[in-house]
């Protein structure tokens, strides 16, 4: 038996699994504070209550936790000052400067992978150094979520640890290298040294035992875990409908986009993990319910009333700024209307902007990997997601993406993969084991290119307005 936890932005899950057949025996959660700047412990906290009664049945555990987070330790370990989380953008400002120190994006990415954007640890370090001297000097070590929580399950005296997923998310990883780069990390702290944890030498390793002697292994980041949860090989593509949406597909050459469209982290299994992210996904269905005064299936029911293409209503729907493209200034647009313009088109126009700004995700990833992939195309797009669940979005996601598309059940995918991550580590073999996910469903569709055009024209158009 393995136990897998998710240590999220919200919240602490954790799931007792069958380490051979996968089949998941119990699923906990607790809340904990969220925001963009949190104190650690209260995921330790949250960690008690998800994982009481099951820590003490797992023969392996492992933990995925929210990727980029910044937790600044003492010399006695003890939390320096909350920890600064992928979502807060303050160190938009120091991004920027690292990126120029390093010679612009080119040079940047190809040394780092990505690009060490707000949400990057890195950038949250120099934005530490600029404005909290005083809190780095106090500091030692810096570690990420997933190994905050990883540390406090092992006894008492073992090593900090991390993997190369999530270290690869920090900015002070170096994908080419594989390992840590320090003169990044003092790049980013002005100098000063801090420790960071060990790496494991294969993505299998046991890195520590609890008090009763179970294995814990590395961990990773949530997006890392997710890939392992859903048994995704290289060349399959998953589609991520939640606050934010987030294309990843698995890949075993190591990507390089200096315009930092794909970002080029490493997965949890010795290949890498390029990833897109938007940050309008789900909240462009919730914002559009509440404009149309209409629930989830409301907005489905009317959206499906509406024909292909809305009625010639379409939806930009940067509503908070975006990331992907960069248009962190932008608002949200709705082009087309006329006096024979209904709701239904409006819901409609949401449900296909919210698909056609994926689509723009998937076709990133496809362009920078088409020599590795047969067509030129994903083998597989698999759809997770608490969004994903809509009517509507599965009608038309297949329609929009111009293919079959594979929505997998309803599943706590990133504690599922860090439990299958356990049991690899339980079980000592060259590949995870195999695990059957089962209860997937097909969905196919006549493909509507002229949807994705009329969205791309009107990307394009407004391109200068902000
Ligand atoms: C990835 C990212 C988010 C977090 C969410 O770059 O910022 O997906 O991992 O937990």
């Amino acid at each position: 038996t393995v136990l897998g936890i998710d240590s999220s932005t919200q919240a602490t899950k954790a799931v007792l699994v069958d380490a051979e057949s996968g089949t998941v025996i119990t699923e906990q959660r607790a809340g904990h504070p969220e925001g963009t700047e949190v104190d650690p412990n209260s995921w330790l906290e949250a960690l008690e209550t998800a994982a009481d009664g099951l820590l003490e049945k797992a023969d392996a555990i492992a933990v995925g936790g929210q990727q980029h987070g910044m937790v600044l330790l003492d010399e006695n370990d003890d939390v320096v000052r909350p920890a600064l989380l992928w979502n807060d953008t303050r160190s938009a400002p120091q991004a920027a400067s690292l990126i120029e120190d390093l010679g612009g994006p080119g040079p940047t990415v190809r040394r780092i992978g990505s690009l060490p954007v707000a949400s990057l640890t890195a950038a949250k370090l120099r934005w530490v150094a600029e404005h909290e001297p005083e809190n780095l000097d106090r500091s030692a070590r810096v570690v990420l979520p997933h190994d905050f929580v990883s540390h406090r399950l092992a006894a008492e005296g073992t090593p900090w640890f991390s993997d190369r997923g999530d270290a690869s998310g920090t900015g002070y990883y170096s994908t080419a290298d594989e390992d840590w780069d320090t003169d990044l990390l003092h790049l980013a702290t002005g100098g000063r040294p801090l420790e960071l944890p060990a790496l494991p030498a294969s993505p299998q390793q046991v890195m520590g035992r609890t008090a009763r002697g179970a294995a814990i292994a590395a961990g990773t980041g949530d997006n890392m875990a997710a890939a392992l949860g859903l048994s995704l090989r290289p060349g399959d593509l998953s589609v991520s409908i939640g606050t934010s949406g987030v294309c990843a597909m698995v890949a075993e050459a190591r990507p390089c986009d200096p315009s930092g469209t794909v970002t080029g982290f490493a997965d949890a299994t010795g290949r890498f993990l390029p990833m897109t992210t938007t940050i309008n996904a789900a909240r462009i269905l919730d914002v559009s319910c509440a404009m149309l005064q209409v629930d989830a299936q409301g907005l489905a029911d009317l959206a499906l009333a509406s024909a292909p293409g809305a009625g010639g209503v379409s939806l930009l729907p940067f509503f908070d700024g975006e990331r992907t493209p960069d248009r962190p200034q932008a608002r949200a647009t709705l082009h087309g209307m006329s006096t024979s313009t209904t709701r239904a088109d409006i819901a409609r126009a949401a449900v296909e902007a919210l698909l056609c700004s994926l689509a723009g995700g998937i076709a990133a990833l496809e362009e920078r990997f088409a020599s590795t992939l047969p067509g030129g195309r994903a083998r597989r797009i698999v759809l997770i997601g608490g969004a994903a669940r809509n009517e509507a979005v599965r009608r038309l996601a297949p329609a929009i993406f111009g293919r079959e598309v594979t929505l997998a059940p309803a599943a706590e995918y990133v504690a599922l993969g860090a439990a299958r991550q356990a049991a690899w580590a339980l079980a000592g073999t060259n590949e995870p084991p195999q695990w059957h996910l089962s209860g997937s469903t097909t969905l196919e569709a006549e493909p509507t290119p002229q949807v994705l055009e009329a969205y791309r024209e009107l990307e394009e158009r407004t391109e200068t307005w902000t």
